[in-house]
């Protein structure tokens, strides 16, 4: 459990004693709170915000502003855990100039600590100059959905030979460009394993990615039964808010109606004597 400040040589050191890392996502002030206090080491502002709280159908529509806006209300609940600013898509793939530009922007306006972007070896130069200019990067590869018109969907990656032998060379590209940490989703548990045995220095943080990895990543209303809609299979559901939030409702409701909230406890008293003197 985090007791003091997370860093990204917290995290290296973690992944050198093989001490589970884990990252949990949050976008705004009080989860970041709450899972301060529950002990995280790692907190991703994801673009998953934009299906989570902005009701977009996929990450696509998200921008930069609406990452800055949440990823401030993040830092202002956080205490001691590391986090990170997840770069939304078309903020860093049209060329390195936007990408450096966008990625500075997460660590001047926010103050968070890191970096995310989604891609393989193809984006290892861009992470090597934003590495070298002190902006520490978390990777992600398998399942990337900002990509996820080009992929065909939501499916698990990394299936056959080849897709294989890319995912373990994106992650040696993405390692050599100085990257300190890449989250696998949707890859097979074994295939997973493999990548980060062969990894020094960069920490994997799985999602659907098996227990083998250095660490795991969940989506915090997921693991937390917020909303009763669709499940991925990789989701273990540590909570029902969404059964505890509806019950709590009705029986506000239902206590509005019958008038018996408010209650005494709840309410604010005046002296009879000066209504008494109202015209
Ligand atoms: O945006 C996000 O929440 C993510 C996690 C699913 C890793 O990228």
């Amino acid at each position: 459990m985090a007791t003091k400040n997370v860093t990204v040589a917290t995290i290296k050191e973690m992944k050198q004693k093989g001490e589970p890392i884990v990252m949990i996502t949050a976008y705004d002030v009080a989860m970041a709170r709450n899972v301060n206090e529950a002990g995280v080491d790692m907190i991703l502002v994801g673009d998953s915000v934009g299906n989570v709280m902005l009701g977009y159908s996929s990450t696509v529509p998200v921008t930069m502003d609406e990452m800055i806006h949440h990823t401030k209300a993040v830092m202002r609940g956080n205490s001691t855990a590391l986090v990170v600013g997840d770069m939304p898509f078309m903020s860093y793939q049209a060329s390195d100039i936007d990408a450096m530009y966008n990625a500075a922007r997460f660590l001047k306006e926010t103050g968070c600590t890191a970096v995310k972007l989604e891609g393989g070896a193809e984006v290892a130069p861009l992470v090597k100059k934003l590495t070298t200019a002190g902006i520490p990067v978390c990777a992600h590869i398998g399942l990337t959905p900002q990509s996820v018109n080009q992929l065909g969907g939501f499916k698990v990656q990394g299936k056959d030979i080849e897709a294989a032998q890319k995912m373990s060379e994106d992650a040696n590209a993405l390692e050599a460009a100085g990257a300190f940490a890449c989250v696998l989703e949707c890859v097979p548990a074994k295939l997973a394993a493999k990548v980060t045995a062969e990894l020094k220095t960069m920490a994997t943080i799985g999602i659907g990615a098996g227990n083998g990895c250095d660490g795991q990543v969940l989506v915090c209303n997921d693991l937390l039964g917020v909303s009763n809609g669709f499940c991925p299979k990789f989701v273990k559901k540590y909570a029902n808010l969404h059964d505890i939030t509806v019950e709590a409702v009705k029986s506000y409701i239902a206590e509005c109606k019958d008038r018996s909230f408010p209650a005494e406890e709840h309410t604010f008293k005046i002296d009879d004597s000066v209504l008494e003197k109202l015209y």
